[in-house]
């Protein structure tokens, strides 16, 4: 029987937030001129104001009472040391191992020092195809995991791409993705990155074998076909039977979950994009992350703050989804992304005992970039009927025109504010009132390099597990998404002419 919500912590937090409906976050700002500046925090070059958010020095005393009675940091420590916290596979979740450096595991290191002589010959122009024409396309084939984290990372680092590479993504088994990228691909300068850990998800084998009938038809007969590919995978054996080479698989390790892979030869296309001295930017970023969440206490620990903002809103205001909204264009995939993180980490409802839990745990989330949402759905934000809380994510400093840039920061700051404040303008109709008292969050990177943008997806990563950490659930497996591929293949079998099972 899990018994959380029968707990001193969790009934002082309910009564808490009973107790803060009879005021609003203006008059909660208008009581402490301080609380802008109180309840903003700072680590591994990253800000976090969470002063917007409904809730007082007792709430946050509170939350972190809650927080440690779920042994979050113990939790921490034991993912850290490699213990087997996914433990419905028997596993441990050392993604952090992924970015230690020096002090990364041996198998992490030759990794890396593969990716980097792959890296090397593709972005001299040295790797040449069956026909001995240089490789110049390369072709991403992943999904969830082996897909949302590169594709997101080569959008958000487009500006550090230093390569006459031209990149394509692949990762829905519908024809039409890979049918497009063909249409304007040239078969003697394209290589396939097959990215799968298991090597056997049907999108990724299906469009990898489709990619190999592709070239066979248009290379001469008999052309060997492993020039055009490289394989990342902790499969190695299927790889081969495919028909990858040997020196052109990399590995990936059933401890690196796969929403937690980027950081490992999963980001081969980052480190083609970018280079592999900007790649171990941005996984030094991460690690600085790391370093922060391991040793920063909770009133100054970012992830652990937003972690519990989160557990605020959802289980104490009832909020069902959270909204992550970039105001930086080069960040758009990044709710895509965190979609994966959040919701197939914790969006689950039995907790490590194997008991239905009675409590919420992860909420939808979505978002879009900023400034374009407001022309979409702020207005559901602003005076819907749900209160969903959000996080702006800006950049200090823009890449382009600092004009332009400063707009897109007024306008994350004006959203928030209007969310937090509302207007209650009595000389005005009612359908021009603002409710206010909607939470949102301000993180703000200095600017959007490798190293922040590992920072800011480190951030995240150890958000999730501390929430796991407080509904007491394993926040690494992924039990929900295998009987829709059973069905899937079952009824494959069974569809008619008119496509009716
Ligand atoms: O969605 C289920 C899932 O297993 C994800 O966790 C994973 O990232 C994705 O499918 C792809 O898996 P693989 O890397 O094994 O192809």
């Amino acid at each position: 029987m899990n018994t959380l919500t029968q707990t001193s912590a969790w009934r002082a937090l309910q009564t808490h937030a009973q107790a803060l409906n009879g005021t609003t976050l203006t008059a909660l700002f208008a009581a402490d001129p301080t609380r802008a500046q109180r309840l903003r925090v700072s680590g591994a070059g990253l800000e976090l104001d969470f002063s917007r958010h409904k809730l007082d020095a007792e709430t946050m005393q509170l939350l972190e009472r809650l927080a440690a009675q779920q042994d979050w940091s113990g939790w921490r420590d034991r993912m850290y040391a490699g213990a087997l916290v996914n433990s419905t596979e028997q596993r441990a979740a050392l993604h952090v191992a992924l970015r230690r450096g020096a002090a990364a595991p041996t198998e992490v290191r030759n990794a890396l020092e593969h990716m980097g002589r792959l890296a090397a010959r593709l972005r001299s122009g040295a790797r040449r195809g069956a026909t001995g024409k240089t490789i110049a396309h390369i072709v991403h084939m992943g999904v969830g995991g082996s897909d949302l984290g590169p594709r997101l990372a080569l959008d958000a680092l487009d500006g550090f791409r230093d390569t006459a590479l031209a990149f394509d993504f692949v990762s829905n088994i519908d024809p039409t993705e890979l049918d497009r990228v063909l249409k304007r691909s040239d078969p003697e300068r394209t290589l396939f990155v097959a990215a799968s850990k298991s090597f056997t998800t049907q999108e990724t084998v299906v469009n990898a074998r489709a990619a190999r009938a592709w070239l066979a038809a248009r290379l001469p007969q008999g052309t060997p076909l492993e020039s055009h590919f490289i394989a990342v995978t902790g499969n190695r054996a299927a790889a081969l039977e495919f028909g990858i080479a040997a020196d052109d698989i990399l590995p990936v390790w059933d401890w690196a979950g796969g929403r937690f892979s980027l950081w490992s030869p999963i980001g081969l296309t980052l480190m083609l994009a970018i280079g592999a001295p900007r790649f171990a930017e941005f996984l030094a970023g991460a690690a600085e992350m790391d370093e922060h969440f391991a040793s920063a206490p909770f009133a100054a620990n970012l992830p652990a703050l937003m972690a519990l903002l989160g557990v605020w809103h959802v289980n104490f205001h009832g909020a069902q989804t959270h909204a992550v909204l970039p105001y930086a264009q080069a960040l758009a995939q990044l709710p895509a992304y965190l979609q994966q993180l959040e919701m197939e980490s914790n969006g689950k409802s039995v907790d490590r005992a194997g008991e239905a839990v009675d409590y919420a745990t992860a909420p939808v989330l979505w978002g879009a970039a900023g400034t374009v949402g407001q022309h979409s759905f702020h207005q559901l934000l602003h005076q819907g009927t749900v209160a969903v809380p959000a996080d702006f994510v800006v950049l200090r400093e823009g890449e382009g025109d600092p004009a332009r840039h400063r707009m897109m920061v007024a306008n994350a700051i004006a959203q928030a504010e209007a969310l937090a404040y509302g207007r209650h303008d009595a000389t005005l109709e009612s359908w021009r009132h603002y409710p206010g008292d909607r939470s949102s969050s301000m993180i703000t990177l200095e600017r959007l390099d490798p190293r922040n943008l590992g920072r800011l997806l480190a951030l995240y990563e150890h958000k999730v597990f501390v929430q796991g950490c407080v509904w007491n659930i394993n926040s690494f497996d992924q039990w929900g998404v295998e009987y829709g591929k059973q069905l899937a293949a079952s009824i494959l079998t069974r569809l008619d002419g008119d496509l009716h099972p």
